[in-house]
């Protein structure tokens, strides 16, 4: 699918549930946000449809996402099922790693790819402080039982927080001499609870790698790995793994943007950003064929921003929270 600025669209990120078992200061508040009802979050066969219907018009590649997709029922049989439409080269899934060491062999087995796994700091009372709920040991091991299911590229996403974690970026960096693994930072984003905190706590990729470089990192330039996104990658010398950065604020990578979000409630997002979404569920329950939704598919493409506004605008719409669009 070609959008009006010429951008092939054919990365679809799935958010397939709402709920999460992390409560990460800058996505959620204390108490958890409210629940989207059972009934209104696509079951797993309407997920499947519609992969289907957008595998038809040239999506290749699949990643799911949250809320955290590993507490929703039945998500090793739905990877299954995706992995084997037509179409569909690469499947990965975004995950704060706490159930992997119970399904990283199973998924693998069901026709995973790989996983991106989040952790912000290596530093068990910092960890339980950022995710209000989260023991750092669980990640670790389920970052090993990636590793050991062969569910490679292994990448983590670090989001960066001044005075919170940005202490850690050369521990995180030197994580990769030792481990095949690919660490990401992340600009933090004026998204959820991360608005209230922007002002205070973002940290660019440029002052990430001075701070880097400060500290007698070495970062050269590396030619990029398997993905789909918008990292930019780097390695130090006699690494194992890579170092990215992805600067979703800074310079912002619309230019070659190349998805669209799929919400857990059966809405399409034309960007993270834009506070257009366009239903699919209702047409679908409603008995719309596939004809149909493949044309909303392209009114959902059709409507992609040329880039997105945060710096300007903030993200204003508080309404909508990362962990209900799926990062
Ligand atoms: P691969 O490169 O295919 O491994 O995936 P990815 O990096 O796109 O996926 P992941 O879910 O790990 O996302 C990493 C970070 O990039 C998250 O913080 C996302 O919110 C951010 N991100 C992903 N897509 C977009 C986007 O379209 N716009 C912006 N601004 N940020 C995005
Ligand atoms: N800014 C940047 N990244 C964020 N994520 C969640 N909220 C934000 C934010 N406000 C990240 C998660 C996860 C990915 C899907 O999105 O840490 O790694
Ligand atoms: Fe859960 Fe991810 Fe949000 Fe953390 S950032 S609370 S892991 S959805």
């Amino acid at each position: 699918m070609i959008d009006a600025f010429a951008r092939d669209i054919h990365y679809l990120r799935v958010s397939v549930t709402d709920r999460c078992n992390l409560r990460c200061v800058y996505c959620m508040p204390e108490e958890g946000l409210p629940l989207v009802d059972h009934r209104e979050v696509l079951r797993f066969e309407e997920f499947e449809r519609l992969i289907a219907i957008a595998a038809a018009q040239g999506v290749r590649r699949v990643r799911i996402t949250g809320g955290e997709p590993l507490v929703r029922k039945g998500i090793v049989p739905f990877v299954a099922r995706v992995k084997a439409i037509t179409g569909i080269e690469d499947v990965a899934l975004t995950t704060n790693g706490i159930l992997l060491p119970r399904f990283a062999g199973d998924l693998k087995a069901a026709g995973l790819d790989r996983v991106n796994i989040s952790l912000d700091t290596l530093r068990p009372e910092r960890f339980r402080a950022v995710t209000r709920v989260g023991c750092v040991d669980d990640v670790w091991t389920g970052i090993e039982a990636a590793l050991a299911a062969d569910l490679h590229p292994v990448k983590l996403n670090v989001v960066v927080m001044g005075g919170v974690n940005d202490d850690e970026l050369a521990d995180f960096a030197r994580l990769t001499l030792q481990w095949p693994i690919h660490v990401r930072f992340i600009e933090l984003m004026p998204i959820g609870e991360g608005d209230p905190r922007f002002r205070g706590q973002f940290v660019s990729i440029e002052q990430m790698q001075a701070k880097m470089a400060r500290e007698g990192l070495r970062l050269g330039n590396h030619p990029g790995i398997r993905g789909g996104g918008p990292a930019r990658y780097h390695t130090l010398e006699g690494a194992l793994g890579t170092v990215g950065f992805i600067s979703a604020m800074s310079k912002h990578f619309c230019a070659a943007c190349n998805r669209l979000r799929l919400t857990a409630e059966g809405k399409l997002r034309p960007c993270l950003h834009s506070r257009q979404e366009i239903d699919l569920k209702a047409p679908m329950r409603r008995g719309a064929p596939d004809s149909l939704l493949s044309l909303i598919f392209q009114k959902a493409v059709e409507a992609k921003p040329y880039q997105h506004s945060m710096l300007d605008e903030g993200w204003g719409d508080r309404t909508r929270r990362m962990s209900q669009i799926g990062g």
